[in-house]
């Protein structure tokens, strides 16, 4: 299978699940091709990183870090979703933990790190605070779902060099 096809495939499983994700539509091949082309982008601009764990040479999920821009540049945002079969057995830690060292690597100017996480999401949580995140702010009804409110929290990590 192409790293594309494993994209959309992955993608789509979530959306199937129903995951705490932001994606709630099943993505065509062209529509993940264009998106994978601007993470590929942006990473060539040094703007973010693409992480793809691989786990006895399978996909194994994605993560990304973006960048921000202009008086958000000490910012970077970051997005993560292992495939369901390999969670729950450290690999998200792991590959949050290398996402954080090359941040630091890759981006001299960052300082926080951002991201948002659905209020119910405990496992998110749990594994974005064992890798030293913590919630500074939740915005009330941030998730809209089937006509149901989630809260919406906001984590930090600021970066020791
Ligand atoms: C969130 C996610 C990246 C975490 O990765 P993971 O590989 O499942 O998590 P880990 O195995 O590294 O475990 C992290 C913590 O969560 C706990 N945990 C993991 N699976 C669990 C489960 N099924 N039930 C309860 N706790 C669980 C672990 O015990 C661990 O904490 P501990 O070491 O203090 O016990 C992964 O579950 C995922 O991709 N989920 C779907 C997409 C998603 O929600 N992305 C985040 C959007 S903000």
């Amino acid at each position: 299978m192409s790293d594309l096809e494993s994209c959309t495939e992955h993608v789509n499983a979530l959306v199937a699940e129903n995951a705490d994700i932001i994606f709630n539509k099943k993505v065509t091949l062209a529509e993940e091709r264009k998106w994978l082309s601007g993470e590929l982008e942006k990473m060539e601009k040094k703007e973010g990183i693409p992480l793809v764990p691989e786990i006895n040479g399978e996909f194994g999920g994605l993560c990304g870090v973006s960048k921000q821009k202009g008086k958000l540049s000490h910012i970077a945002k970051f997005g993560i979703a292992i495939k369901k079969k390999f969670r729950g057995t450290g690999i998200g830690t792991k590959v949050l933990l290398k996402a954080i060292e090359e941040t630091k690597k890759q981006f001299p100017e960052v300082e926080i790190i951002e991201l948002d996480v659905f209020a119910t999401n405990e496992i998110a949580k749990r594994a974005y605070m064992k890798v030293g995140f913590k919630e500074v702010a939740v915005l009330p009804k941030g998730v809209k779902s089937n006509n149901k409110y989630v809260d919406r929290i906001v984590m930090y990590l600021e970066l020791e060099r």
